[in-house]
């Protein structure tokens, strides 16, 4: 779906419910979201300011097409040749122009990330609204009066640049703070631990997830021998892969995922004191995952489904927020744990170690050109400020390695003076030269110290970093210490915490997955691994992908933790905010139930749109053609499909519903939805096809004036306005339709079918 200013909902509404009052209701609202979108667009502030230098108007009606040494060009179709009337000849080298063109175009691209290539980003701001300085100085982190702006870089990490958003996959969480008091990059992940310990194992664990060597498949898969050889090989990664299969790893949007910084941080406050920390974004939305198929299907129907989702909601003003929080061990409790605090493959357990929430990110504004700003947008870990610091966590220190010699490679070694890397406050220093050195430093030294006493190292009061003066004792070798040693208790809470749906969808992925290995070793082996963790999903599994049956069970300690399962971050009041709702119709439409439904969507700020059997006019019951105007549909039922949406509504009319009845591909929408769980909304005759397109006698559906809810397919035969309603509130049993309806989509997906089994009975 394209996110083009035709698409506009807001701008849909009006146009459809020309003359009602519903288009002044959401003239208004658009207009008053709009206002809103450019009130904080306005707070932007600093870092939209610094690139305001580096930005051109490609629009300006007096930019003419120059060289870039600025000479005005007066043709650049036709390169510079010899002919004749009746004859073509030959080019001529002496074009310099067309030169130019060609050698520019030859070398637009860069290396792509080695991983993490795929991406998606947007500006921000992050605000506080409490005080940590009992355990930091660092003003990001104290001073509540701030707005610090931000870009945040969402990505997959296995596959190339143009594989698809849906994939299983990790999803990068990368946040460049551009504080007063220098960068500061949070470079984390949707999920809070990882698959390795030590940061000499990651090209290990990246080339066991990419294409395999001899053939480069699979692409942005990890269903593959070596990925899961790797993971059985490494027991260390077994809590991260439980997370990988779980549904966390098929978010819905970007915008509906928590991020961490997984590693372990360090907080210095004034007194001196030291605290280990950890960082978490917990998104406004709650936590949303995809089903696997409708996952599967849109990585080929539309690769970009995330990066349009998120582009698509910050144009439309609903600016995806996230709440900012922290763990804090204090220094002297390091060791009071069972695992090692240190160990990027274990979280620290809410009952133990509380969230404390202190801060906001909102994202507002999206880029103006991918190239460069999400493209050479580079973050490195070791970017920390004053009363930030590093602990030993040895996954850490690597990454503090790694980043910026790998930006070295992607973008040179000037990489922080691009305008999207620059800090918002003075860089001053005598790191000279490489390739491409923009700034122009005026002076007769370039050494510290100097007889001119320039530019000297910052006291601590003047806001210079001061590294916590940490006590080591030790023997150096290649070693990880006894706690590092324990691989299987996080994994077993985290499966243990899970919903019974969510373990479903985990034994479903792992039976999926390694359907796709087709060497025995492998999912021999990983079936063993699992009795580890829980010998039930061990027996499915080994069943499922014809493993030899574990024999041994190990014992479960049966713990469980809460803020796992994602069905705990539902949020406190229901929203259909920013969801995706086809409306289904064909001439002969129902047109009171099509725009009441259209308005209540939009009134409650979820964007409907109307797919017709073709995208030219549809008429309405009652309608005549050769006066009416119709409605035009956004799109057609074979340009989109269900899997697109996050819910499909149906309105009567005889005529309409007579013809969607004999067409393949509206019966396929309906039983998709159904299959994947989504809420379907049907009213008057629409009701008879839905009960004739899932064909299930579990299924309860209105028959009179009745709002009927069964398993997420709300009903209502007989249609008069006030049964269709506005939404006012989103609760269980809502009082109309437009209610009960909006709250069976604010629940995301209906877990009841998949627990009785009814979406497996549709053929989707
Ligand atoms: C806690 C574990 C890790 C997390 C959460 C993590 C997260 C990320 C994220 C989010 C990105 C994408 C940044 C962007 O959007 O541009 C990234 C890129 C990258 N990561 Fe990691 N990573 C982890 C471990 C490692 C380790 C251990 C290494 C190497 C020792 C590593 C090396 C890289 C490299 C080389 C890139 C590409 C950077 C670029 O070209 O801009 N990562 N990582």
């Amino acid at each position: 779906m394209s996110s083009n200013a035709s698409e506009d909902p807001w701008r849909i509404v009006n146009l459809l419910c020309n003359g009602t009052l519903y288009s002044i209701y959401t003239a208004i609202l658009s207009h008053t979201l709009t206002s809103e979108a450019k009130m904080l667009g306005k707070s932007e502030g600093k870092k939209v300011n610094d690139l305001a230098s580096n930005t051109k108007d490609y629009h300006d009606k007096n930019n003419r097409i120059t060289t870039d040494w600025g000479v005005k060009q007066s043709n650049t179709d036709d390169w510079l040749k010899v002919t004749a009337e009746d004859k073509q000849g030959p080019m001529l080298m002496e074009d310099a122009f067309s030169r130019e063109k060609i050698h520019r175009f030859d070398h637009e691209r860069i290396p792509e990330r080695v991983v993490h290539a795929r991406g998606s980003a947007a500006f921000g701001t992050f605000r506080l609204f409490e005080s940590a300085e009992d355990v930091t100085n660092a003003g990001v982190l104290t001073d509540k009066s701030r707005e610090t702006p931000v870009f945040l870089r969402f990505s997959t990490v296995l596959g190339s640049r143009g594989s698809a958003d849906t994939v299983r996959d990790v999803r990068g969480f990368a946040v460049k703070l551009y504080t007063k008091e220098g960068n500061w990059d949070i470079v984390g992940n949707n999920i809070p631990v990882f698959f390795i310990q030590d940061a000499v194992k990651f090209p290990d664990v990246i080339h066991a997830g990419k294409p395999e060597p001899q053939n480069e498949v699979p692409q942005a898969q990890t269903a593959h021998n070596n990925f899961w050889d790797f993971q059985y090989m490494h027991p260390e990664a077994t809590h991260m892969f439980m997370w990988t299969q779980s549904d966390r790893a098929i978010p819905r949007s970007y915008r509906m995922m928590q991020g961490f910084g997984v590693n372990t941080y360090t907080l210095q406050n004034d007194k001196n004191e030291r605290h280990f920390v950890k960082f978490i974004f917990t998104p406004e939305l709650g936590v949303h995952s995809l089903v696997w198929d409708e996952a599967l299907k849109l990585a080929g129907q539309d690769p970009d489904f995330h990066r349009k989702d998120l582009w698509e909601a910050i144009e439309n003003g609903a600016f995806p927020k996230w709440k900012f929080g922290i763990q804090v061990i204090p220094e002297s409790k390091e060791h009071d744990f069972e695992f090692d605090i240190l160990d990027a493959t274990k979280i620290w357990p809410e009952e133990l170690v509380p969230i404390r929430y202190i801060g906001e990110l909102e994202l507002n504004r999206n880029p103006d050109e991918f190239f460069p700003q999400t493209e050479q947008v580079a973050f490195c870990t070791s970017h920390i400020v004053p009363g930030i610091g590093f602990s030993d966590d040895p996954l850490l220190q690597g990454r503090n390695f790694s980043y910026f010699d790998t930006q070295i490679s992607r973008l040179g070694i000037n990489w922080e003076e691009l305008p999207i890397n620059r800090p918002v406050c003075p860089v001053m220093n005598n790191n000279r030269d490489g390739a491409m050195r923009h700034t122009i430093t005026k002076g007769k030294v370039n050494y510290w110290p100097n007889r001119f006493d320039a530019v000297p190292p910052a006291e601590k009061e003047e806001g210079g970093y001061v590294d916590y003066p940490e006590r080591v004792v030790g023997i150096k070798r290649r070693q990880r210490s006894r706690k590092f040693q324990e691989h299987y208790n996080q994994a077993q809470l985290f499966y243990n915490s899970l919903s019974p749906i969510e373990q479903q969808h985990v034994a479903a992925a792992l039976s999926f997955e390694l359907d796709h290995c087709d060497d025995p070793v492998v999912f021999d082996r990983m079936a063993k691994r699992l009795a580890a963790i829980n010998f039930d999903l061990s027996q499915k599994v080994a069943e499922m992908v014809g493993a030899e049956a574990p024999q041994e069970s190990h014992h479960n300690h049966g713990d469980k933790s809460k803020g796992i399962s994602q069905l705990e971050y539902m949020p406190a009041n229901p929203t259909i905010a920013t969801r995706r709702v086809a409306i289904i119709i064909a001439d002969g439409y129902d047109s009171v139930a099509y725009n009441a439904i259209h308005a209540a969507l939009a009134s409650a700020m979820a964007l409907p749109f109307t797919i017709g059997t073709r995208r030219s006019p549809i008429f309405a019951a009652g309608e005549r053609k050769s006066s009416a105007k119709g409605v035009k549909p956004d799109h057609h039922l074979e340009g989109m499909r269900s899997t697109m949406f996050d819910s499909i509504f149906i309105p009567g009319g005889a005529e309409s519903i007579a013809s969607l009845s004999k067409n393949g591909r509206a019966l396929h929408w309906i039983r998709e939805a159904f299959g994947h769980l989504k809420a379907i909304g049907a009213t008057g005759e629409a009701v008879d096809l839905v009960k004739q397109a899932c064909g299930m006698d579990k299924l309860v559906f209105s028959s009179g004036g009745d709002v009927v809810d069964s398993y997420g397919v709300v009903t209502l035969s007989n249609v008069d306005t006030s049964g269709l309603g506005n939404i006012v509130k989103l609760v269980k049993n809502g009082k109309n339709f437009a209610e009960a309806y909006g709250f069976a989509i604010s629940q995301h997906r209906n877990w009841d079918r998949e627990l009785d089994g009814l979406n497996t009975m549709v053929a989707y």
